[in-house]
C-alpha cells in the first residue's frame, strides 16, 4: 500500500483526500516508479480545489510532475533502480500523477533525471522551470539576445515567473519583473531582476499601441496583461505566452503584429516533443545556479498539499513548492 492524494467527484462535488492505495489500482503503463518528490503547480491547485477544467476523469491522483526510482519496467530503456523524472503528458489530468507514493506510466513519458540534479532540485524546477526554459528558448527563436534590450516577466512571485527571471538574468538579459506583491522586492532582486514594477504597469489604456519599452516578454497572466505586453514591445520583439492566472481572454488588436512585427509565441509544456524537452532539461541542469534555485524552494509533505492548493490560487505562495512524497 502507498499514500496517494485522490480527487473524487460525487454528485457534482469534488473532494481531495489523502488515501491508502494498493498497487493493483495503478493505471496501465510499462514503467512503475517509486515517487520520492513531486511539486505543486497552479494547475495542480486548480485540479485539487475545483477539478474542472484540469481533471478529465475521476478518481484522479493529481501531480503534473514526478521524480523517483524505477521499480519495475517492461520498457527496455529503463531498468529497476534508474532515477527518472516526468512532467506533463496528461499526468494529474487524464493519467494518475505524481502526488502519490507510486506511479505507473508509459516509458516514453519519462526522462532520465538530468545529471547533477537531485530529485528535490528537479521537482523544484518541475513544470514551472521547464516552461520558463521553453519561454526563454522561444525568445531566442525570435532572434532576441541580451543586447536586444530589457525583457519583461509578469507573475514574478510565482513559479514560472521566478524561474524565467533567474534563467534570463543568468543568460545576461536585463530583466524587468512585474508583481502584485511589493513585499517581494528583495527576493526578486536576489533572483536577478534589474527593475521591479507593479502589476498595473500592464493594465490596459485603451490604445492599440503603447510606448515601446521592452525587447520581449514572458507572460503567465493572459488577458489584459498579455495584450498590454504585446502592445508595449519594441519593433521585432517576441512575447512568449504560457499562462492564464489572470484569465483566458485576449483583448488585443492586430496593431503590434502588423506595425511592429511583433511575434506572439504560445508555449505548451504538456505535449512538448521529446527532443525539445531533452534540450530544455539539459540547459536547466547546466545553467541554473543551485543557490538561487534553492532560494525559490520550500518543502512540504504530501499531507500538506491539500492546504497549500487554495493559497496558490490566491497568489499567496512565493516561488516553488516541492512535495516530499517518501
Ligand atoms: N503553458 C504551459 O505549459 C504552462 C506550464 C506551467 C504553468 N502554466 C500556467 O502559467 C501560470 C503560472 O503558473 P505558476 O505555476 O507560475 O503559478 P503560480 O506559482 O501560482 O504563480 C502565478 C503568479 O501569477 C500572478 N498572478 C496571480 N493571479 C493574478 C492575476 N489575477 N493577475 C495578475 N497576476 C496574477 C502572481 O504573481 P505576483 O504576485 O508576483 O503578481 C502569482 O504568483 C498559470 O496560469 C499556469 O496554469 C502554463
Amino acid at each position: 500500500m502507498f499514500e496517494a492524494l485522490m480527487i473524487r467527484r460525487a454528485d457534482g462535488v469534488v473532494t481531495t483526500r489523502l488515501e491508502q492505495v494498493g498497487p493493483d489500482a495503478l493505471p496501465e503503463g510499462d514503467v512503475t516508479v517509486q515517487v520520492s518528490h513531486s511539486s505543486l503547480n497552479y494547475k495542480d491547485a486548480l485540479a485539487m480545489t475545483r477539478g474542472a477544467p484540469v481533471v478529465r476523469r475521476f478518481p484522479m491522483v493529481p501531480g503534473i510532475d514526478l521524480a523517483g526510482r524505477v521499480v519495475q519496467s517492461h520498457d527496455p530503456v529503463y531498468q529497476p533502480g534508474d532515477q527518472v523524472i516526468a512532467t506533463g503528458w496528461g499526468l494529474g489530468e487524464s493519467h494518475w500523477g505524481g502526488l502519490a507514493g507510486m506511479a505507473r506510466l508509459p516509458g516514453r513519458w519519462l526522462l532520465p533525471r538530468p545529471g547533477g540534479l537531485s530529485a528535490r532540485q528537479a521537482m523544484g524546477i518541475g513544470t514551472a522551470g521547464f516552461t520558463a526554459m521553453l519561454c526563454v528558448m522561444a525568445l531566442e527563436d525570435g532572434g532576441l539576445t541580451p543586447a536586444s534590450g530589457p525583457i519583461i516577466v509578469n507573475g514574478a512571485g510565482g513559479g514560472v515567473g521566478g524561474m524565467a527571471i533567474m534563467l534570463l538574468a543568468q543568460l545576461g538579459y536585463e530583466v524587468v519583473a512585474v508583481t502584485g506583491r511589493p513585499q517581494l522586492h528583495a527576493y526578486l532582486t536576489s533572483l536577478g531582476a534589474a527593475e521591479i514594477l507593479p502589476r498595473d504597469t500592464l493594465s490596459p489604456t485603451g490604445k492599440a499601441l503603447e510606448t515601446a519599452r521592452w525587447a520581449g516578454g514572458i507572460d503567465v497572466v493572459g488577458n489584459d496583461a498579455l495584450a498590454t505586453m504585446c502592445a508595449s514591445v519594441m519593433h521585432g520583439g517576441t512575447v512568449a505566452a504560457c499562462g492564464l492566472a489572470g484569465g483566458m481572454n485576449l483583448p488585443l488588436t492586430v496593431a503590434p503584429f502588423i506595425l511592429r512585427n511583433v511575434r506572439l509565441q504560445g508555449i505548451d509544456s504538456v505535449m512538448c516533443p521529446r527532443p525539445r524537452r531533452m534540450a530544455a532539461w539539459a540547459r536547466l541542469a547546466r545553467d541554473l545556479d543551485p543557490t538561487r534555485l534553492d532560494s525559490m524552494l520550500h518543502d512540504a509533505p504530501l499531507a500538506d498539499a491539500i492546504g497549500i492548493a487554495p493559497r496558490i490560487l490566491a497568489g499567496h505562495i512565493r516561488g516553488r513548492t516541492v512535495i516530499t512524497v517518501a
